[in-house]
C-alpha cells in the first residue's frame, strides 16, 4: 500500500516536466540505424580462434532414430567436433513452463527441424558442408499436423483450461438468437530481422559469457545452467539489442544460446551460432494456429446474453509457452464486450510442428477473432449490421470479465463514440454504401473493430522488475534494467524518466546493455510490460536519489530542502535558479560520501489471479481503442486495397508520441498481415512450405493502407502505468482483425449470397473464390 501511493505523488510531480519531453523525444536508436552502427551479437567482437557452429536437425517430423552416421562429416578438414545429447553434463531439457523439450533429440524426433546435433568448425561454411554429410535413418511414425487431429488422438500438452461467468447453457434458453459455427485462423511467422543467434565465450574458472539476441536474458541463463549442470552465477547474459523478437525471443532464443554456451564449455573456446532465414524459418516456432467452435446467443435488442467457445490450440511438439498463451485466449476471449454468461475452454494440442510461441497478442488476437466472427455471423444471419451488435455489448465501468476482474477506468465505449464522431463514420459508411450502389466491379466494405488488452504477466509472480542507476562522479548516469531494447523504444523511454526525475538533458543518460550480472533474475521484456514495469525500478531508484541529492543542496546552499527543485541542470530555491549546477551537486555529494548508487524493486501492486477457481484480478490495467477499416476489393480478380484505417487509441498520458505512434501503426499492419496475407504452409509431412520470402507474403511498402490515421482519445490515464503512459506494443495489433471483416463486408456486397467464412487469412484467393461462390 506504502509504495502504492508513493508512485501516484511521484507521477503527478512528473506530469508537468514530462510535457517538454515528450512531444519531442525521436527513439534514441534512430541515430545509430540510419549511420548502421547499432550492435547485433553479429557485430560482437570475436576472438581469435572462434568457432562456428551449424545445427543438425530432423529431416522427418515424426519418427525413432535408428542410426545416424556421423565418421563423414567428423573427417571433413576445419570440423572440430559434433555436440549431441550425449555430451549434456547436465539435464539434456529446456521446456521453460513443462520440461518437456529435450535440447537435442535423443531417440526420436517430434517436428521438423528438431535439433538433434551442434557442429562446431573453423567457419560457418564448413560447418554446413558437414552437415551435409550427415546420415541419418528414421523409422517413420505417423505424422499430427492439425489441432483437431490431435484432439481426435487424445494428444495434448496438458489439461485443458476453461472460464465461466453466469450460466451458460442456462441462458441459452433465453436467446432470441443462438447461432454456432467455427474458424480458423492460421499461425505467423515472426520475420524479426535479425536471425536468432548467440555467441558464447569462456572466461576464467569455467564461467561463461554469452551474448544472446533474447528476451529473456534470466531464462537464458537459467537454462545454460542446467543444461551444463552448473550454478547460475557461472553464467553471463548479456544483450545490448535485438533486430526485432515479436516474441519470437522470449522462449526460442534459448536453445541456441544453450548450444553456443555447450560448446564452450567443452572446447574452451568461443563459439558463434547464428541461425541462417533458412534454418530459423524451419527450426523455430511460430504463432500458434486456431481451430474454435462458438455459440452465440443473442436477445432480440441485439445484447449477447450467452456466449461459448472451444479453441483447439495447435501448440506443436513441445509446450514452450503455450499453457500461458491459451490461458490469454481466455482472458481476451469477449474482447471489449461484456457477456453475462459465459464458458470457454482451450485444449493445447500436441502436434508435430515446431513448438509455436509467443507472437505479439499472445494467444488474445486468436481469441479476439473468435467473437469477431461469431458477431459477424450472427449479424449476417439477424440482417443488422455487425456494428450494430458491437455497439450494443461494449464494456461498461464496473462490468465483470469472465475471470472475475471488474472493469474500471474503461474506454471502450469513448473510444468507440470517439472514432465514431471524429471520423464521422456515419458519412463513412453512407459512401461505401452509395459506391456499392453505383459500382459493379468493385466493391467496399467497412469494419468496426474496438480492442480490450489486459497489461501485466497473466502469471502474476512474473510483474516485478529492478532498476540498477549510477551517478558518476562527473555526473553522466548509466541505467541498468531488465529491459531488453527490441526496436520498440524501451531505453529511450528508460532515458526519458532519468531525465525527467534529475531534470538534466539525456546526453548525460546512458542506458546500459541488459545484463544478468547487473540485474537479476528477471521476467522477460514482453507482455508489452516492459517500460512499466522496468520504468517503473527506474523511477522510484532515481527519486532515491533525487531525495538524497536534494538533502546535499540544501545543506550547500543552507536552506530547507523542500524548497530545492533540480531544472534545467540546475538548483533551483523556490523557484530561483542558484549557482549550484548539477555536476557541482554531484562533486559536492561525492566530498561528502553520499551514495550515488541505487537499486530499487517494483512489484505491480493490487494483481492476483486463483488458478484453482480461475477468478482474481490479473490485470493492472486495460488499453482500449477503435478501428475503422475500409477497403476495396477488384471484383474480378479478387485483389484489395485498404483504403483507410481510422483509430481512436488509449495511450492513456503517452511519454513518447512518436514511439507509441510507431508502435500502434507496425502492430496495426502487423495484424493485418496475419489475417489477410500471411499464410504458413506445412504439408501432411510435417514439412514447412513457406520457407522463404518467396513463399511466405508480409506486409510491404505496396500493402499497406493508402491512409492510417491514429488519435488519442481523451483519457487521464492509469496510475499504474509508467508515467500514466499505457503499454502500447501489442493492443494495437488487433486492430488488424478489423481487415478480416472488412472484406467479408465488402465480399457480401458483391454476392449477397456469400456464406461467411472464418478461415484466415484472407488471401486474395480465398476472396476470389468467396466472390463467386
Ligand atoms: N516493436 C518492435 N519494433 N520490435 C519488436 O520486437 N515486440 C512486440 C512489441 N513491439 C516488438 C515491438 C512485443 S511482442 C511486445 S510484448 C512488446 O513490444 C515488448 O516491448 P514492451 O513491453 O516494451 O512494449
Ligand atoms: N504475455 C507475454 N509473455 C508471457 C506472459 C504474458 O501474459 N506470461 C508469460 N509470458
Ligand atoms: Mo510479446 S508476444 O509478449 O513478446
Amino acid at each position: 500500500m506504502h509504495k502504492n501511493k508513493e508512485n501516484k505523488v511521484l507521477d503527478t510531480k512528473l506530469d508537468a516536466v514530462s510535457k517538454s519531453l515528450k512531444q519531442s523525444i525521436k527513439n534514441l536508436d534512430s541515430y545509430t540505424h540510419v549511420r548502421g552502427e547499432s550492435l547485433y551479437v553479429d557485430d560482437v567482437n570475436i576472438r581469435q580462434g572462434t568457432f562456428h557452429a551449424v545445427v543438425f536437425d530432423s529431416p522427418k517430423a515424426h519418427g525413432k532414430i535408428k542410426s545416424i552416421d556421423y565418421s563423414k562429416a567428423e573427417a571433413l578438414d576445419g570440423v572440430e567436433r559434433i555436440f549431441t545429447y550425449k555430451d549434456v553434463p547436465g539435464k539434456n531439457e529446456i521446456g521453460g513452463i513443462i520440461p518437456d523439450e529435450p535440447l537435442f533429440a535423443e531417440h526420436e524426433v517430434h517436428f521438423w527441424g528438431m535439433p538433434i546435433a551442434l557442429i562446431v568448425a573453423e567457419s560457418e561454411f564448413i560447418a554446413r558442408k558437414a552437415r551435409d554429410l550427415i546420415d541419418i535413418d528414421i523409422e517413420e511414425l505417423p505424422v499430427i499436423t492439425t489441432a483437431q487431429e490431435a484432439k481426435a488422438k487424445g494428444s495434448f500438452i496438458n489439461a485443458p483450461r476453461s472460464f465461466s461467468l453466469g450460466d451458460t447453457q442456462k441462458a441459452f434458453q433465453d436467446c432470441e438468437y443462438v447461432f454456432e459455427g467455427e474458424t480458423f485462423s492460421n499461425g505467423q511467422e515472426h520475420l524479426y530481422i535479425e536471425a536468432q543467434g548467440s555467441y558464447a565465450e569462456p572466461l576464467e574458472n569455467g564461467n561463461i559469457k554469452v551474448t544472446s539476441s533474447t528476451q529473456g536474458p534470466t531464462s537464458v541463463q537459467k537454462t545454460i545452467a542446467q543444461v551444463l549442470g552448473v550454478a547460475m552465477h557461472k553464467i553471463e547474459v548479456d544483450v545490448t539489442r535485438l533486430g526485432g523478437g515479436f516474441g519470437g525471443k522470449e522462449d526460442q532464443a534459448t536453445p541456441w544460446a544453450v548450444m553456443a554456451a555447450l560448446a564452450t564449455y567443452h572446447l574452451n573456446q568461443s563459439v558463434k551460432l547464428i541461425l541462417n532465414r533458412h534454418d530459423d524459418l524451419r527450426m523455430t516456432g511460430k504463432r500458434h494456429p486456431y481451430e474454435s467452435t462458438y455459440k452465440i446467443g443473442l436477445s432480440k435488442d441485439l445484447k449477447i446474453l450467452a456466449y461459448q467457445t472451444e479453441f483447439l490450440q495447435n501448440s506443436g511438439a513441445a509446450a514452450d509457452l503455450s499453457p500461458a498463451i491459451a490461458e490469454r485466449t481466455l482472458f481476451h476471449a469477449t474482447n471489449s464486450y461484456y457477456v453475462p454468461n459465459v464458458t470457454t475452454k482451450v485444449l493445447s494440442c500436441k502436434t508435430n510442428l515446431p513448438p509455436n510461441t509467443a507472437f505479439r497478442g499472445f494467444g488474445g488476437p486468436q481469441g479476439m477473432f473468435v467473437i469477431e466472427s461469431a458477431i459477424a455471423k450472427a449479424a449476417s444471419e439477424i440482417g443488422v449490421s455487425a456494428r450494430q451488435i458491437q455497439e450494443a455489448n461494449l464494456l461498461d465501468e464496473n462490468d465483470t470479465f469472465s475471470y472475475g476482474q471488474i472493469a474500471k477506468k474503461v474506454e471502450a465505449k469513448n473510444t468507440w463514440n470517439s472514432a465514431k464522431n471524429i471520423f464521422n463514420s456515419d458519412a463513412l459508411e453512407q459512401e461505401v454504401s452509395d459506391f456499392n450502389k453505383n459500382n459493379t466491379a468493385f466493391k467496399k466494405g467497412v469494419s468496426f473493430m474496438p480492442i480490450t488488452f489486459g497489461i501485466s504477466f497473466t502469471n502474476t509472480p512474473m510483474n516485478h522488475a529492478r532498476a540498477l542507476v549510477h551517478i558518476y562522479l562527473d555526473g553522466s548516469i548509466g541505467i541498468s534494467t531488465a529491459a531488453v531494447e527490441m526496436g520498440q523504444g524501451v531505453n529511450t523511454k528508460m532515458m526519458q524518466i532519468a531525465a525527467d526525475v534529475f531534470s538534466v538533458s539525456i546526453e548525460h543518460i546512458k542506458i546500459e546493455t541488459t545484463n544478468t550480472t547487473r540485474v537479476a533474475n528477471t521476467s522477460p521484456s514482453a507482455a508489452s510490460s516492459t517500460a512499466d514495469l522496468n520504468g517503473k525500478a527506474t523511477l522510484m531508484a532515481c527519486n532515491s536519489l533525487l531525495e538524497r541529492l536534494k538533502i546535499v543542496a540544501a545543506e550547500d546552499l543552507n536552506v530547507s530542502e523542500n524548497n530545492i527543485i533540480l531544472k534545467e541542470e540546475y538548483v533551483f530555491v523556490n523557484d530561483n535558479k542558484t549557482e549550484l549546477s548539477w555536476t557541482d551537486l554531484i562533486s559536492s555529494a561525492m566530498l561528502k560520501r553520499v551514495a550515488l548508487t541505487e537499486n530499487a524493486h517494483y512489484a505491480t501492486p493490487e494483481i492476483h489471479f486463483d488458478k484453482t477457481k480461475e477468478k482474481g484480478h490479473p490485470f493492472a490495467y486495460h488499453v482500449y481503442g477503435t478501428a475503422i477499416t475500409t477497403t476495396t476489393i477488384d471484383c474480378t480478380r479478387g485483389t484489395y486495397e485498404f483504403d483507410s484505417i481510422k483509430i481512436v487509441h488509449d495511450y492513456g498520458k503517452s511519454m513518447s508520441e512518436g514511439i507509441d505512434l510507431g508502435q500502434v501503426e507496425g502492430a496495426l499492419i502487423q495484424g493485418m498481415g496475419w489475417m489477410t496475407m500471411e499464410e504458413i504452409a506445412y504439408n501432411d509431412e510435417g514439412k514447412l512450405l513457406s520457407n522463404a520470402l518467396s513463399t511466405y507474403k508480409i506486409p510491404d511498402i505496396f500493402s499497406v493502407p493508402k491512409s492510417v490515421e491514429v488519435i488519442p482519445v481523451e483519457t487521464n490515464g492509469h496510475e499504474l502505468a509508467i508515467l500514466k503512459s499505457k503499454a502500447v506494443g501489442e493492443p494495437p495489433l488487433m486492430y488488424g482483425i478489423g481487415a478480416y471483416f472488412a472484406l467479408q463486408n465488402a465480399i457480401k456486397a458483391f454476392n449477397p449470397n456469400y456464406d461467411l467464412k472464418f478461415h484466415a487469412p484472407m488471401t486474395p484467393e480465398k476472396v476470389l473464390m468467396s466472390l463467386y461462390s
